[in-house]
């Protein structure tokens, strides 16, 4: 039987650290805050940054919650991050993506601070953790490794194959896994007989954001599958595609007309030493890893 990787329950853990952070920080009169910019009314974004800003409050952070209207304008929104900046209060910023088309999303995330870019997505943070220097690294990427690390699966000199190359997931965990002496393979949509690669993975990443992508055949007997997909499918066709015979899921897809599933295909896990499920693997780490990011952040403002 493959072994389930629990992330609430390492998120748990990581949250109760951070806690016991902010305690510390608290005697020497700091308190780390973070400010989020959700811009227009997409649910997704709403439900995360909602959960995002319970979360600073359940761990003792400051949190400042921003909601431009999606008519903003990329001067409008520079502004805010520009004045966010500066704010001696807020020690990471979160802009929510995605932003309305009209607005720069790029050009926005190059002008937040590097200091305060909780996200780690600034230029500066991405080039930093490709030299091997200490930086704000991308949330899902950091959970991964912590995921493996706290699960006690070996890294060093394990192949890791990443399927999926966003600057947001592939490109950081490729590094991130190097870095702790994996030997990296990154895949991607052109990938020339991507099955023969994955198959030679002993940990599989698959962060290519389509549902149900790796299949049973891609993957070794025995592999670690970490799935960092969240895709949302609504109808039956794509239900029994992914659930046929799976009762829990049938009635919550009854119940709400729609469910998630990662980019691994359920019966893929069937094969895996370990896996992550998908919702509850690597999805709850992204808010643990934030908030320990803003707390990184508010010591390394202030030199501590
Ligand atoms: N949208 C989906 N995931 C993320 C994330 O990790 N950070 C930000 N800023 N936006 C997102």
């Amino acid at each position: 039987m493959a072994r389930v990787l629990d992330g609430a329950a390492i998120a748990a853990a990581i949250k109760g650290e951070v806690a016991e952070e902010v305690k510390a920080l608290a005697k020497q009169g700091i308190r780390p805050g973070l400010a989020a910019v959700l811009v227009g009314h997409v649910p997704a974004s709403e439900i995360y940054v909602a959960s995002k800003v319970k979360t600073c409050g359940e761990l003792g952070l400051c949190s400042d919650l921003i909601t431009p209207p999606d008519t903003v304008t990329t001067e409008e929104m520079l502004d805010l991050v520009l004045a966010l900046n500066n704010r001696e209060d807020v020690d990471g910023i979160l802009i929510q993506l995605p932003l309305p088309k009209h607005v720069e999303a790029k050009f926005l995330l190059d002008s937040v601070s590097p200091d305060k870019d909780v996200d780690g997505f600034h230029p500066v943070n991405a080039g930093k953790l490709q030299a091997g220097r200490p930086a704000l690294a991308p949330c899902t990427p950091a959970g991964v490794i912590e995921i493996l690390k706290r699960s006690g699966l070996p890294i060093i000199g394990q192949h890791a194959v990443v399927v999926g190359r966003s600057d947001i997931v592939g490109k950081p965990v490729s590094m991130l896994l190097l870095h702790e002496n994996a030997t990296v393979t990154i895949c991607h949509s052109k990938t020339r007989d991507l099955g023969a690669i994955t198959r030679q993975a002993d940990i599989l990443v698959a962060a290519i954001g389509r549902p149900g992508f790796i299949k049973p055949e891609m993957v070794k007997p025995g592999a670690t599958i970490i799935d960092v997909g969240i895709n949302r499918i609504t109808t039956r066709e794509e239900f029994d595609q992914f659930f046929a015979g799976d009762s829990k899921r049938e009635a919550a897809f009854a119940k709400r007309g729609s469910t998630i599933v990662g980019d691994v295909h359920p019966k893929a896990f069937e094969l895996a030493g370990a896996y992550t499920p998908v919702p509850g693997g690597v999805g709850p780490l992204t808010i643990a890893m934030l908030m320990a990011n803003t707390v990184r952040a508010a010591k390394l403002r202030r030199g501590l």
